[in-house]
C-alpha cells in the first residue's frame, strides 16, 4: 500500500543518507570539519537493502543516496547495486560534493545510479575553496566533466545562496550551463540548530533570481510527481535549466513527497523538527518486513503539514550533514 499522510501527500521518492561523515567544511553545514565524537555504526548494505525493499514495497520509486558525503563509503557502488536489484525502484540518485567523482563516475553508473547531484557554491576556484574550506574546486570541476562524458540521465549542480560570497555569480552559472546539460540549482540557505548566526547574517532570498529570470525569457516548468520541491526554468538559447529550491516560501511543503533515513537507521518525517521514528531493530531480518511496513504507515500518519521554519523552527536538525539535506 502506498504511503501517504492524513493531508493528502503520498511518498514516492526515499532520501537515504548512508553516512554522516563528511570531508568538506562548507560554511553554512560543518564549519568546523566533521566531529568524530562517537563512533557510530552507519546501516550495512543488507540492511539498506532491506530498507529499501520495505519502501519500495510501500510504493518508492526513487531513492537518493545521500550524506555526509555518500563518496566516503568504500561500499557506495555496492550499495547502488542492492538498491538498483529492486524493479521497483525506477530511479536512483546521489548527492555528492564530487570529490571522488571522476575517478568513481563510469563505476556508480555502471552499477545503476541515474542521476547525480553535485553541490557547487561558486565557479570562481578562491571562492568556492573558501566556502567549502578545502582546495578541491579543480577535482570537482573535472568529476563534472567526467559525469557529463559517462553520460548520466540527469546531472544538477547546487549551488547555496550566500549574502557576500556568491551573489554576485548568477551571470558565470548561466554561461556556464548554456552548452551543458545541466540543472543548475539555487538553493536558499536554510537555518540549522548550529548554524544560525551564519544564517542570519548571509540569508538570500531567491526571488531577485527569479524576477531576473522572468525578465530574460525564462519559462518555468510543470513538475513531475517525483520531482523534488524545485522551481525549475527553461530558455530556448540554453541547454541547461535552472532551478531554484524557496524552502521559506509559503506552500513549499505542499508538494513534499519524500521520507527520509538517516545513516543510523531513523526515519524521518521532515528535514525539520523532530526526532525520527527508529527503523533499525527492523532491518536485521528479511522476515521482518510485514512488521517494518506497518511502523513506516504508522511514522507517515503522524507527518504534520509543515516544516514551520517560518516561525524559526530548525527542530533537531543541528547541520544538514546529520541528515542529508
Ligand atoms: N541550507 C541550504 N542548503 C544546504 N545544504 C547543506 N546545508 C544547507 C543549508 N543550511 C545543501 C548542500 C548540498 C545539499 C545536500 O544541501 O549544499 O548541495
Ligand atoms: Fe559536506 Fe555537504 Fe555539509 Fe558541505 S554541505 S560540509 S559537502 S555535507
Amino acid at each position: 500500500m502506498q504511503l501517504s499522510d492524513t493531508f493528502g501527500r503520498k511518498f514516492y521518492y526515499l532520501r537515504l543518507s548512508i553516512t554522516d561523515v563528511c570531508n568538506f567544511k562548507c560554511e553554512y553545514c560543518l564549519p568546523n570539519g566533521y566531529q568524530h565524537t562517537e563512533k557510530k555504526c552507519f546501516l550495512s548494505v543488507d540492511e539498506i537493502k532491506r530498507t529499501v525493499d520495505a519502501f519500495a514495497a510501500s510504493g518508492t520509486q526513487k531513492v537518493r543516496i545521500t550524506g555526509g558525503e555518500p563518496g566516503l563509503r568504500k561500499d557506495l557502488t555496492e550499495i547502488i547495486k542492492v538498491i538498483a536489484a529492486n524493479p521497483a525502484i525506477k530511479k536512483i540518485a546521489m548527492t555528492t560534493n564530487g570529490y571522488n567523482l571522476e575517478k568513481n563516475a563510469q563505476q556508480w553508473k555502471d552499477a545503476g545510479l541515474n542521476q547525480l547531484n553535485i553541490s557547487v557554491d561558486s565557479l570562481t576556484p578562491h571562492l568556492f575553496n573558501k566556502i567549502t574550506g578545502v582546495n578541491r574546486f579543480d577535482d570537482v570541476m573535472r568529476g563534472i566533466d567526467k559525469a557529463l562524458e559517462v553520460g548520466f540521465d540527469k546531472i544538477k549542480l547546487n549551488s547555496v545562496l550566500i549574502k557576500e560570497f556568491n551573489d554576485n555569480e548568477l551571470h558565470q552559472f548561466l554561461d556556464f550551463i548554456k552548452q551543458r546539460k545541466i540543472e543548475m540549482r539555487f538553493i536558499e540557505l536554510m537555518e540549522c540548530g548550529e548554524t544560525n548566526e551564519f544564517f542570519n547574517k548571509h540569508h538570500l532570498s531567491g526571488d531577485g533570481i527569479k524576477q531576473f529570470l522572468h525578465n530574460q525569457g525564462w519559462v518555468q516548468q510543470m513538475r513531475a510527481k517525483d520531482d523534488g520541491p524545485a522551481q525549475v526554468f527553461s530558455h530556448p538559447e540554453s541547454q541547461g535549466s535552472l532551478g531554484l529550491i524557496q524552502p521559506y516560501a509559503k506552500d513549499f511543503c505542499d508538494t513534499c513527497n519524500r521520507l527520509r533515513v538517516s545513516s543510523v537507521g531513523k526515519m524521518h518525517l521532515c528535514l525539520f523538527g523532530e526526532d525520527g521514528v527508529d527503523i533499525r531493530d527492523l532491518i536485521q531480518d528479511d522476515s521482518q518486513q510485514p512488521e517494518l511496513i506497518q511502523r513506516l504507515h504508522d511514522a507517515v500518519s503522524t507527518k504534520k503539514v509543515s516544516h514551520y521554519l517560518q516561525e524559526g523552527n530548525t527542530g533537531a536538525t543541528p547541520h544538514l550533514a546529520s541528515i542529508g539535506g
